[in-house]
């Protein structure tokens, strides 16, 4: 299975066929890697409104018919853009798609999607545990640091993609103390560098992670990917 990060917190998950788009946030993104048309996925997997982890779903799914899985508020709203095959879901529940399964999880964050100077799709944020191929792999969305943590560790990670900028999520040090809690065994830092609010030294964060616990830290630049 392949994991590219596309910039900020958009990544791109393929195993054989399937294809799966997390926080698809491309045009508009100083960061981003590729371009929205660039990508037909069946599915995309949301953690929260917010409009750089929306991005361009709602156009990429209306033109490849992906199917967009989100937390209920979020999903539901999106089924009023023109999306036909958008799910929502909640905290605690799994939802199979092609290729594999996603299990929300509590994140401590906001969620809301700013359109037109309004707030829309209000609701709770989450993060995602994917299962696809043998592989479990757990994105954190934007998130604070968390004890319940421990819990998601017990799901047994082969990868935590985990924020690290600082301002509106974790910033390295509670990231690594995550990191502590999770016990992945590859950490992928991520929503980083994108804006000046956000810039980080994601270097010293992998050297922390790598003295201090027994995960692999692996650095990606926008547009390369892990072998999972
Ligand atoms: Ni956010
Ligand atoms: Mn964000």
């Amino acid at each position: 299975m392949k994991l590219t990060w596309l910039g900020h917190a958009a990544f791109l998950l393929e195993n054989g066929d399937a294809q799966v788009l997390i926080d698809p946030f491309l045009s508009g993104n100083p960061a981003a890697s590729a371009q929205a048309d660039q990508f037909s996925p069946q599915t995309i997997l949301l953690t929260h409104a917010h409009n750089d982890h929306v991005g361009d779903t709602v156009a990429i799914a209306k033109r490849a018919g992906s199917k967009v899985i989100a937390t209920f508020e979020l999903g539901t709203w999106i089924g009023t853009q023109g999306v036909e095959d958008a799910v929502g879901a909640n905290h605690g529940g799994t939802v199979a798609f092609n290729g594999g399964t996603v299990k929300f999880v509590p994140a401590w964050h906001t969620s809301s999607y700013e359109h037109n100077g309004q707030f829309v799709a209000p609701g709770l944020p989450a993060g995602l545990v994917v299962k696809m191929g043998d592989k479990t792999i757990y994105f954190a969305g934007d998130t604070a640091l968390f004890l319940d943590m421990q819990l998601i560790g017990e799901e047994g990670l082969d990868v935590a993609v985990l924020p690290i900028g600082d301002h509106f999520t974790m910033g390295p040090d509670d990231a690594l103390r995550a990191v502590k809690l999770l016990h992945p065994k590859v950490v992928i830092p991520c929503h980083y560098d994108t804006f000046a609010a956000i810039e980080q030294d994601e270097e010293a964060f992998k050297q922390q992670v790598e003295r201090q616990t027994d995960a692999t830290c692996t650095v990606l630049k926008p547009g390369e990917s892990i072998e999972i």
